[in-house]
This record gives C-alpha cells, structure tokens and sequence, in this order.
C-alpha cells in the first residue's frame, strides 16, 4: 500500500502553481495499489480528490481531506494491422510525452494536440481539444475503476458522451470513478487536419506535411500566443467558448460585425471568449500576480505569487463585464475547488 503524508503543499502539483495544503496526500502507480486505496476503511470517511498533471483545476482554499495523485504509467500496443493501431496508456502519462511519442511511431490521430498540459487521463474528462481536432475522434475505450464497487468498469467511445470540453465523467460520473488508462485508435495512414486558423500555412513554412512538421508547428504556435508552463503559472483557457443561439448571434453581430464565430449544428454558433473578454481590455490587465495573459484573453495566469482565491476574484469581474456588455454568460473551463 503507497505511503501517505501528511500537511503537503499542493503547489507543485497545480500548473497554476497556487499554494494550498493537502492534509492527506497520497500517489498510486497501478490499479492494485489504487484498489488497495479505495478500499482502506481508515480512509473511507475521508474527502478524496483524485488528481493527475494538475493542470484544469484552481485550489481556492485548502483541501481537507485525501488527495490521490494518479501516477499509473505505461504504454501498450494492444492490437495493429496495415492502416491502425490500438494503444493503451496509462492515465498519469504526460500527454505530451504520449503525444511525441506516436508522432514518433507515425501514427496519426494526436498530432494537433501537441503541448497540451496534463496527463493522459485527463484528456476525455474533458475532450480536450485544440486546432481543430478534439481527443474523442481518436478515443476508443476509457478503463475506470468505479470507488464504491472496487469494480473495473469500461466506456467505449460512445458511452462518454463526449461534447465540446465535456463528456460523462464530468457530469453525470463526476467524482465516481477513476480513469486508470485510456485506449487509442491512431491511424497508420496519413490522416491530417490543417483546416483550423493558419495552420496549414504553419506546416508549410516547416517543409512537407507530416507528421512531425505538423506537431512541431502547433507547438510553435502554443508558445506563440500561451504561457510556457515552466515560467508562467496558467490551466490554459480558463472558460469555455460560449455557444449561442441564432437569434443571440443576429443581435450582438449587428452591435459587433468583427466577431469571429464557428457555425455549429442546430443553428448555433460557438464564440472566441479569447475575443469578447480582449474586447473589454482585459488582456494584459493584471492585479497583483493574477492577470490576463498579455497575448491571449483567455488564459488567466499566475505571475509568482497570486493565492487561487485572487485569480478566482479576477475571474468573477471577467464573468460579470462579459455578462453585461454581452449578455452571454461564461461556464468555467477549469476546476474550481
Ligand atoms: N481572440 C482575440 N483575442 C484574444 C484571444 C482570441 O481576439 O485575446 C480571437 C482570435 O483572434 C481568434 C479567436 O479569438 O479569432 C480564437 O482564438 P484562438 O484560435 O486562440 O482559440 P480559442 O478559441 O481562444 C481554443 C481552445 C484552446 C485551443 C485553441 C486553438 C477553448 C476554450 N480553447 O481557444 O484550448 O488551444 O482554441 O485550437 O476551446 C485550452 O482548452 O486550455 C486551450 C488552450
């Protein structure tokens, strides 16, 4: 059974790189040890928190309680034939490590996901997403452990419900069971998407379209516009874009006819929050060490030493100038806790 501590700072495990204690801390690196975890009656009457990179969730305050960090690792190739292959990795695997290393197999699928922070388990929670792809085109199985049953429970693709930055195991699932892997279908064949924003010119400006060039020009244009994790504390966008009715759009285009917009199903239409919070003069602003990133609107940061409750305060007067001058409320992105 892993060793528990005790009073451990959380700092180092939240990319905002906000203070907070634990008063129970514990890390797994296998499903036995998780089990063995889960089923400690000494534990049971304790809050849990189970965490992997740390990097969607802002500590307002303490945590009281048992904070499980997710370590499992590994990676396995389950089944391959001429045009895919099926790979399982453990769900405290950087996703970025997991993402070089299929770029490097030549296995299409993850590419344009580059540099995203966090941990593999992450990633379905809430279908992370980026240049025009989204992980749930390429998500074959989540394995889960359920923490009252003790029972490994499987969710094919179409079980996790997966929608834009959502899916089960956010609403529904949340808090209920722990993802320990997560199983890939990657394609053998050539299969890009270059459609999103200047993208394809990136890759152009890099040599031929591959797979490498591809990663290595969204990484380029990470750096470009968001914080770089070492120096900057940030769980990257901080809300959701909003999506909005025709009617909402009709009005705000006539009062706004700049603002870009992505036609979505059933009439509706996904809007940059990046676009209407630099509109109100945010970007850049910062009060104390929490800020608007300087080169995207949507990224709130730590600039060394703001507490979460000082970036949560921010978030709020973001929220409320939004809500007023758009009439459009923005849903957190990140955790709140
Ligand atoms: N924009 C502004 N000002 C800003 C930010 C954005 O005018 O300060 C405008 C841009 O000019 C562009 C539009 O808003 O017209 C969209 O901007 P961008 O391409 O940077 O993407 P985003 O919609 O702001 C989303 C994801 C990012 C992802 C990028 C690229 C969400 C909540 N965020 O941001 O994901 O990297 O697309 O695909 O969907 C994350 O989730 O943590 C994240 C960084």
């Amino acid at each position: 059974m892993p060793e528990i501590q005790h009073d451990i700072s959380l700092k180092k495990y939240n990319t905002f790189g906000v203070e907070a204690q634990a008063s129970h801390f514990v890390s797994f690196g296998s499903e036995d040890e998780l089990n063995a975890l889960l089923k400690d009656h000494r534990l049971n009457d304790l809050p849990a928190l189970i965490m992997g990179g740390g990097s969607n969730i802002l500590f307002t305050r303490d945590f009281e309680g048992l904070v499980m960090h997710n370590n499992i690792r590994g990676m396995e190739i389950l089944e391959e034939d001429d045009s895919t292959v099926l790979v399982k990795a453990g769900a405290g695997e950087n996703w970025d490590d997991f993402v070089g290393y299929t770029v490097a197999q030549g296995w299409s699928g993850l590419e344009n996901l580059s540099y995203i922070p966090g941990n593999v388990g992450a990633s379905p929670i809430q279908n992370i997403g980026a240049y025009g792809t989204e992980v749930k085109e390429t998500i074959e199985q989540v394995q889960t452990l359920d923490r009252e049953t003790f029972i490994p429970v499987p969710y094919s693709n179409n079980d996790c419900q997966f929608e834009y930055r959502n899916s089960i195991f956010k609403h529904r699932l949340k808090g209920k069971r722990v993802i320990t892997h997560v199983v890939f279908r990657l394609s053998k064949k050539p299969d890009y998407k270059l459609s999103y924003g200047n993208l394809k010119e990136a890759v152009s400006h890099k040599g031929e379209i591959n797979l490498t060039n591809i990663r290595d020009a969204v990484i380029e244009t990470r750096r470009s516009k968001l914080p770089e994790p070492e120096e900057t504390g940030s769980a990257g966008s901080f809300f959701k874009n909003p999506v909005i009715d025709s009617q909402a759009h009709q009005q705000l285009k006539a009062a706004w006819p700049n603002m870009p917009f992505y036609p979505m199903d059933n009439n509706q239409h996904k809007i940059p929050a990046g676009w209407l919070i630099d509109q109100l003069g945010w970007k850049g602003y910062r009060e104390g060490d929490a800020g608007v990133h300087h080169k995207q609107a949507l990224v709130l940061v730590n600039h060394g030493q703001a507490t979460g409750d000082q970036i949560y305060q921010l978030s709020r007067k973001i929220r409320e100038s939004v809500l007023a001058e758009f009439n459009i409320e923005l849903e957190y992105e990140v955790n709140i806790f």
